[in-house]
């Protein structure tokens, strides 16, 4: 109102001025067939504009050649100033838990048992503990008797937290025979929950932890306890040496030939399809026997699932067939080096053919290394699955097909590590992307093209804060769609300026 009233008064006044001095009719005519002109001719001009912007796509043939350069599909995303930084705080110690002992059976794969152990760290600084080195789960979907040295370099391990917690090779010979408390520890428990299971210590010397998965809360912990897990999962985990060479080793080779490489992590794999209830493209022998699998894993507990609702709500790993169309609309040539990161794909070159026939420069371990190298890591699924992880952090672009606990693992890391980029698959936009070109409502292409590119705009691992739970979930279940600390260590171990360090000590 006050605006509207004050423009119209600017606007008599300034006409007033204008026909002061001459204020015939003939001129009054003139000035109003001149305005007349002008907003006809600014109407058409916009017109004209708006109707060409509706009508042609916004990323022309040759604009997205010209964009496709190297530098938009290979280099990192921009993260100037930002910096891994896992030092302790002025007032941090040590623990000195002498004479208490936490023992731990670490469950799951590879990555869930890393980012497991790296807690049980934090668990025993919290707890004041020594920490005898983890068992590895064997009873696992992956079958692998590798003991904690096999994998791991142990002494390494030991060494670089010694200024954190004491960690020991095995419990005391007088404590073998003492009985220990067996724990559960409730998924995601923050300090208060592990400070208050210090008083078992009043009854007990040993404490064993039955699981080491997500025992940890992710957020709301003390700056400290953050910077360790980051230091016992980038620094103290390191691989044994043999896998840490042989995996530097394929880095090289894969490098040799052009450079530059993508790290796919395929999780086009029976347990997960089988798991996941996903079976889009399949036949339906093929069906049947990934149902018959689930019902025969009794830790699975879904077994009635929907594969179609499964597919449309973005749970299912992409197809071969549908990482070769997304790879293609993000602009890759038919030319680049693919890593394929994974165990066995399910049914073999029967479903890799319709990623092979887009990318033939498709590669795997068994490719990559020769028969006598991989010798000593055969039938040792999580040697084999660190092998992945090596090539996968060192490569040029990651690309999960799914979001599991390697995925998850990855990404975190490649951010810790100075941003690397990291393509994550908005798998639900991209089924439906999919689906339209099954029905021919669009075509590959440039439009496509488009699409693609757009959706995935910002999940190429450019630096954010770490996400927190989603909105409307109440209770315990909230820490369940919190991301994951070690999928996003920032802000904790990730910095920028000294401010940005202040900021981020709770
Ligand atoms: C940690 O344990 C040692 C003995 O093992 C004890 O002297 C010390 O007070 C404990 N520290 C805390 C913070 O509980
Ligand atoms: C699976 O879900 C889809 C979509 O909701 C539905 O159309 C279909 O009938 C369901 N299939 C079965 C076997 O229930």
């Amino acid at each position: 109102m006050v605006n509207y009233r004050g423009s119209s008064h600017f606007r008599t006044s300034v006409t007033s001025k204008f026909f002061s001095r001459t204020p015939s009719p003939y001129k009054i005519t003139l000035y109003i067939t001149f305005l007349f002109a002008f907003s006809i001719f600014t109407f058409l001009f916009y017109t004209r504009d708006a109707l060409e912007n509706e009508q042609k796509p916004l990323l022309s043939e040759e604009s997205q050649s010209q964009e496709m350069t190297d530098e938009t599909l290979w280099s990192a995303p921009f993260s100037h100033g930002l910096h891994p930084c896992v030092k302790p705080t002025a007032r941090y110690k040590a623990s000195q838990g002498w004479d208490r002992y936490i023992t731990v059976r670490s469950n799951g794969g590879l990555n869930q048992m890393r980012t497991g152990i790296s807690d049980m760290v934090a668990v025993a600084h919290v707890m004041n503990a020594t920490l005898v080195i983890p068992q590895l789960d064997k009873r696992s979907f992956w079958r692998d008797s590798s003991t904690f040295s096999d994998i791991f370099d142990e002494l390494h391990f030991i060494t670089t937290l010694q200024g954190d917690v004491r960690v020991v090779r095995q419990l005391p010979k007088e404590l073998e025979s003492v009985p220990r408390v067996r724990k559960h520890f409730t998924s995601w428990s923050g300090m208060s929950y592990y400070e208050e299971m210090t008083r078992l210590w009043k009854d007990h010397q040993v404490i064993h932890v039955a699981k080491s998965d997500s025992r940890l809360a992710n957020n709301d912990l003390p700056l400290d306890i953050q910077r360790l897990r980051c230091r016992a999962l980038y620094h103290a985990l390191r691989f044994s040496p043999l896998i840490e060479d042989l995996g530097k080793k394929l880095v090289e080779r894969l490098r040799s030939n052009g450079g530059r490489y993508i790290a796919l992590h395929l999780r086009y794999e029976k347990d997960m399809l089988s798991f996941t209830g996903c079976t889009y493209g399949l036949t339906d022998a093929e069906s049947e026997e990934l149902r018959i699998m689930r019902e025969n894993t009794n830790h699975w507990k879904m077994k009635k699932i929907n594969s179609t609702e499964q597919r449309m709500g973005g749970l299912c790993p992409l197809t071969p067939k549908e990482v070769g169309i997304f790879l293609q609309a993000l602009g890759y040539p038919s030319s680049t080096l693919i890593y394929i990161a994974a165990g066995e794909i399910y049914g073999g070159n029967t479903h890799l053919s319709e990623l092979t026939s887009r990318f033939p420069n498709l590669v795997f371990k068994e490719t990559v290394a020769t028969q006598e190298e991989l010798e000593a890591f055969s039938k040792h699924a999580s040697q084999t699955a660190a092998l992945d992880y090596i090539i996968s952090i060192e490569s040029d672009v990651f690309i999960p097909s799914y979001s599991g606990n390697m995925a998850r693992a990855v990404e975190g890391h490649r951010r810790f590590l100075g941003h690397r980029k990291t393509i994550t698959p908005d798998r639900k936009g991209l089924v439906q992307v999919f689906d339209k070109l099954e029905n021919g409502e669009i075509k590959e292409g440039s439009s496509l093209s488009y699409l693609v590119m757009k959706m995935h705009k910002y999940r190429q691992g450019a630096p954010r804060k770490r996400g927190g739970s989603l909105p409307g979930i109440k209770g315990r279940a909230r820490f369940r769609t919190e991301e994951s600390f070690y999928e996003n260590p920032y802000p904790e171990c990730i910095c920028g300026s000294k401010r940005n360090f202040e900021m981020t000590q709770r």
